[in-house]
């Protein structure tokens, strides 16, 4: 029998270690969390993309009474961006969360169906996006794209 041993790259840095114009990804994903909607679970999420001409586009999660119906932060903006932008390439994307007791220390990395629509884009674009989760305490940084958060991916190559 052989083993596979599959391992991701993460930086790990604080904010004011990400170059300047990370950083302002980054603070438009914290901002973005005021506008959730997260009546249900208290937790506020924001998520900011960098389009490859420089545009950014924010979003937060969305909650519904009917639990399932509501969507993450990560894929409002994501089809959002998509949808507005069609032809632009997501480059960058960051994410950052709040409860009532304020921003949270640790990075907030994103759930699996998330993950699985950032491979989506990546495809799509034909480019893998840096992704950055913030925390006030530290960020992790991942520069290769959804791959490092989604081994053993599926994906349209096998539907051929
Ligand atoms: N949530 C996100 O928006 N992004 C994530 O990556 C994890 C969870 C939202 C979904 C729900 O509105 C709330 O956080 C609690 O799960």
């Amino acid at each position: 029998m052989k083993e596979m041993i599959i391992q991701s790259k993460v930086r790990v840095c604080t904010l004011d270690e990400l170059p300047v114009e990370d950083r302002e990804v980054v603070d438009a994903a914290r901002r973005a969390t005021a506008n959730s909607y997260a009546i249900y679970s208290h937790f506020n999420v924001g998520a900011a993309v960098r389009l490859d001409d420089g545009t950014i586009v924010c979003g937060t999660n969305q909650e519904n009474a009917a639990y399932p119906s509501g969507l993450c932060a990560e894929r409002t903006t994501l089809f959002w961006a998509n949808s507005q932008y069609p032809d632009k390439s997501v480059t960058l994307l960051a994410i950052a969360a709040r409860t009532e007791h304020g921003e949270l220390e640790r990075p907030i990395p994103p759930c699996g169906a998330c993950r699985q629509v950032m491979l989506e884009t990546e495809k799509r674009y034909n480019r893998p996006m840096k992704i950055i989760l913030f925390g006030t305490k530290e960020c992790y940084v991942l520069e290769d794209g959804v791959r490092a958060l989604l081994p053993l991916s599926f994906d349209a190559g096998f539907l051929e």
